[in-house]
């Protein structure tokens, strides 16, 4: 657990971040879990993997962008990256982040940067999927989600670990807004956040049990065994077929699992990020999964 709040802490410190970065082991050191720092090389690997039958979620990695400028660039190269989709026929969609899109400078500005990468989403047949920050920009993210849904797909993610998902996932549910359902990868407060992975696991369960139910087409995304195991048997328990949801996986992480839902017949989307700005979404990774720490250092330092 300490390595967790450990990991989480150093993905906000912008000196290990400047040298992690600039390390020239870096992408020796990324490779597994990011596709690469350019959109062609994105591209390709998602082109690959649906030809395995699986599809994606593009990420450019970015968060907490400093000017308006900087903001708007970030919703066009989603913008290129909607196009790159088009033209090469893709299934799959992007998922962007609203600090990325400058919600701390101007939430106007960050909703209009929004609707301008839904919009051309929707104009491609693609959709757009917003992440889940910590829990400062809960209610700006359900807001700017519920506000771009009008104009186009929208995913919007909710977080087992917080208190307050079963009311938000009601609400979704209630508005026909898709969900991705996650645990939360953030370092949260206990008024805010269960504490123990033993209580994240069974809210999980029950928003999952909701998700299906009563979501419109949600994405149970986890890679945890059993509550990949708890959704297949309640979706066969209540004759919800395989294409009303879909799973999610990050690149990179339980390449096994991902096979064997492919095997079965079940959708898997993974969340394949890529970029230079590489440094917080890794750090997360690291937190989930002490095993990872190890790697890093014989990454590093080899
Ligand atoms: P859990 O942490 O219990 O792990 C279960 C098992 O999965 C582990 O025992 C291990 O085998 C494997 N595993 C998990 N993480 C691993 C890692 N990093 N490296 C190696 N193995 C690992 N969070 C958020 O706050 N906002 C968001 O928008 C998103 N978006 C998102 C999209 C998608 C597609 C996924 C899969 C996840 C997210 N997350 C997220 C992250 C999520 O909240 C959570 O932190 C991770 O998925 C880890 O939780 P699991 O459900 O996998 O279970």
């Amino acid at each position: 657990m300490w390595t967790r709040h450990l990991f989480l802490k150093l993905s906000a410190n912008s000196t290990l971040r400047r040298w992690m970065e600039s390390s020239p082991h870096a992408r020796h050191l990324t490779e597994r879990f990011i596709a690469g720092e350019t959109l062609e090389q994105e591209l390709d690997v998602c082109a690959n993997l649906e030809q395995q039958g699986v599809w994606a979620a593009l990420d450019h990695l970015g968060e907490s962008v400093t000017t308006l400028d900087e903001a708007a660039q970030s919703a066009e190269a989603y913008v290129a990256a909607l196009d790159g989709i088009a033209a090469r026929k893709l299934a799959s969609v992007v998922s962007i982040k609203i600090t990325q899109f400058g919600v701390d400078l101007s939430p106007a500005a960050c909703l209009a940067n929004v609707v301008r990468v839904v919009e051309k989403g929707k104009s491609i047949g693609s959709r757009v999927e917003i992440d889940m920050e910590s829990s400062r920009y809960t209610d700006r993210t359900l807001y700017i989600a519920e506000q771009a849904s009008a104009l186009g797909p929208v995913r919007c993610v909710i977080q087992a670990y917080l208190h307050r998902s079963r009311a938000d996932v009601e609400r979704m549910n209630r508005l026909r807004i898709p969900v991705r359902l996650c645990k939360g990868a953030y370092d949260e407060p206990v008024t805010v956040a269960f504490p123990s992975k033993a209580d994240v696991d069974e809210h999980y369960l029950q928003l999952m049990r909701t998700l299906l139910d009563d979501g419109t087409y949600p994405a149970i995304a986890t890679h945890d065994p059993r509550m990949l195991e708890a959704t297949t048997a309640y979706a066969l328990e209540r004759g919800i077929s395989a294409d009303r949801f879909e799973f999610q996986m990050l690149y990179g992480i339980r390449r096994d699992l991902q096979r064997k839902l492919v095997e079965q017949g079940y959708r898997l989307r993974l969340y394949v990020p890529y970029g230079t700005a590489w440094y917080p979404y890794f750090m997360r990774r690291l937190a989930e999964r002490p095993a990872n720490v190890f790697f890093l250092v014989r990454n590093l330092f080899h």
